[in-house]
């Protein structure tokens, strides 16, 4: 194909790179072009299915990339999927809807990223969401579905809500009950999206409520847009790396692209290229462009372009297992009920545990910046732990999602402590860009996520002992107390949690917004340092988890990003 050259260049239309598109393309004198590898999944009902969950698993529109062994988390690797589709990983999530703590996202004010905070971001939130109002909405009515009218956006693209799977006769309230009867109760939230999420609640999803289907990026900021004729996007389509001008400065004039049918041509940006890949993909193709750190870049034979050696850092996902329960009642629907516990609700001996933690932060620090070869400095990095010590200790933000999900005769839980301080990294592994890339999360890398992780599935164990659940409900099948007894310590949880767990498919931060001084990689404008007009936009920004899933913040960073774009244009 012959080059031709748009204002923008999105590469990657998942979550994140529809928003920015979508946006941008609402200038008229602006031509865009989005460029995803993947097809079009508007009538798989892999992915439309609202009861379909994990369908999509393994099938062609799932990356499912693979991490390296895990040296702290039971040897094995392990499977982190993403979505390979027009949508990206919208198309095949859990669909949950949830944000963050405020005192999260105000912290990434507090690492240096002046003007994000939660006030800041909340009309992003707002901004997209479509939020759809239940019809039957009633707490006392059985279904438990309740929302605070302020906290939601109405106009937005969106469609946020609750499917019909949601109704159910009154286990809600059981389930309320016995979070309040727990040693430590567990108060009732009405609605954990607007800043405060401690608490039991039941979460609204991504979700079409009028045709009971997934709701997605490509569905919410796409297929109602697409006869915009400055619009424009490419399936099958992979980007290999940016190409560069000519000249002193460092600035991207398109990008490389392998289409469907295997050519390779390139295509011209005059404005900007907007990387939008994903947080195990983004950090990847600056490095193939040369921009990262030398001693990666060097091993493959890649000229260093802009010398940043943090492009790729600072990975941070969680661990997610789960305990199971049979049930003396059958359930034909799965609602969607959540616990977000603080830490003095998860631990008995919370102040000790904090002290504890506190003292061991200077060495935690210290082994992460080893690992990764001092690339990230351990004085920083104490710092970012000191900022998430005290995010829990004294700003409360929960520790742990409890997810309980009844089927037949069994009450499943997942859960995942929501703030792991391990941090892991993705590099390239090869100047190859179809080459699997090295993925290294290293899971458990330090013992307080081992400990927050046990300690989360001892309150399951509580809670289902706890009245009324503990007669609605028969014995433990898993792990089951034959297997993990119940008085285990630590060391009696290790085993089954490190060969059970698997990714909770957060991962975040790999490319992330923070000063460059302390190991950044783009500034406050989602730029990436050293280069004039190359941004990421997606999750690879995030600074620090959040203890909401991942969409919802994806979504209103995007948005966000776009109206800053746009104010530069
Ligand atoms: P995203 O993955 O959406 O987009 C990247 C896009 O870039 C993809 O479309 C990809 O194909 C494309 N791409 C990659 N490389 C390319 C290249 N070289 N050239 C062209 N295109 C390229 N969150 C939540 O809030 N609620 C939930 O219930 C869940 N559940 C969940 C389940 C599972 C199984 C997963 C994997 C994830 C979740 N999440 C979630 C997380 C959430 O869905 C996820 O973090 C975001 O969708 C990620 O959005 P991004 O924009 O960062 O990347």
């Amino acid at each position: 194909t012959s080059a031709s050259t748009y204002d923008y260049i999105v590469v990657g239309g998942g979550t994140s790179g529809l928003v920015v598109a979508n946006r941008l393309s609402e200038l008229e004198n602006i031509n865009v072009l989005v460029i995803e590898a993947g097809g079009s999944v508007y009538d798989n009902v892999n992915v439309t299915n609202t009861g379909g969950y994990g369908n999509a698993f393994d099938t062609d529109i799932d990356w499912a990339y693979k991490t390296e062994d895990q040296e702290y988390g039971g040897g094995a690797p392990q499977t982190l999927r993403a979505g390979k589709a027009l949508g990206g990983t919208s198309v095949i999530n859990g669909m949950v809807y949830t944000r963050a703590q405020k005192s999260q996202i105000d912290a990434w004010e507090t690492v240096g990223n002046k003007g994000w905070n939660w006030e800041t971001l909340f009309p992003y939130y707002k901004k997209g969401e479509g939020f759809q109002v239940p019809s039957n909405y009633s707490w006392l009515e059985g279904s438990g579905v309740a929302y605070e009218p302020a906290d939601h956006g109405y106009k937005g693209p969106l469609k946020v809500g609750w499917s019909s799977d949601q109704l159910n006769d009154g286990l809600a309230q059981k389930l309320n009950t016995t979070y309040q009867n727990m040693d430590a109760p567990i108060p009732y939230n009405k609605d954990a999206n607007g800043g405060q999420m401690v608490g039991y609640t039941l979460y609204p999803k991504t979700v079409d409520s009028k045709l009971n289907i997934r709701e997605d990026a490509a569905r919410a900021y796409y297929y109602p847009y697409k006869s915009r004729n400055n619009l424009h996007v490419w399936l099958n389509a992979n980007v290999n790396k940016l190409t560069w001008k000519s000249g002193d400065d460092v600035t991207a004039d398109g990008v490389e692209v392998t289409l469907a049918n295997g050519t390779t041509s390139t295509v011209k940006a005059s404005r900007e290229v907007i990387l939008a890949a994903g947080s195990l993909k983004s950090p990847l193709l600056l490095e193939l462009s040369g921009v990262g750190n030398p001693d990666v870049l060097s091993k493959y034979g890649i000229e260093t372009k802009v010398n940043l050696p943090t492009v790729g850092e600072n990975l941070q996902d969680q661990m997610n297992n789960g305990l199971a329960f049979d049930s003396k009642t059958k359930y034909t629907k799965a609602p969607d009920y959540v616990a977000y516990p603080s830490v003095g609700q998860v631990f008995s001996n919370a102040t000790a545990v904090g002290k504890q933690l506190l003292a061991n932060l200077p060495k935690y620090a210290a082994q992460v910046a080893s690992a990764n070869g001092n690339v990230t400095k351990s004085k920083d990095i104490e710092r970012f732990f000191k900022i998430q010590w005290d995010l829990i200790f004294k700003a409360h933000i929960p520790v742990a999602e409890i997810l309980l999900e009844p089927s037949g005769y069994t009450y499943d839980t997942e859960y995942w402590a929501t703030v792991p301080f391990a941090r892991g990294n993705v590099h390239i592994s090869s100047a190859d860009p179809t080459a699997a890339a090295s993925i290294d999360p290293k899971y458990f890398m330090l013992d307080f996520d081992l400990q927050a992780q046990t300690q989360a599935a001892r309150f399951i164990r509580e809670l289902f002992q706890t009245e009324p659940f503990a007669s609605m409900a028969g014995s433990e099948t898993s792990p089951g107390l034959s297997s993990v007894a119940a008085d285990a310590d630590d060391e009696g949880w290790s085993s089954f949690i490190k060969n059970n767990y698997r990714s909770n498919f957060h991962p975040i931060s790999t490319a992330a917004m923070m000063p460059k001084e302390v190991g950044g990689v783009v500034d406050t404008s989602l730029k990436v340092y050293g280069v004039s007009n190359v941004r990421v936009v997606d999750a690879s920004v995030m600074p620090f988890q959040v203890c909401g899933h991942l969409q919802s913040t994806i979504y209103a960073v995007a948005e966000r990003a776009a109206d800053i774009i746009k104010a530069e244009n």
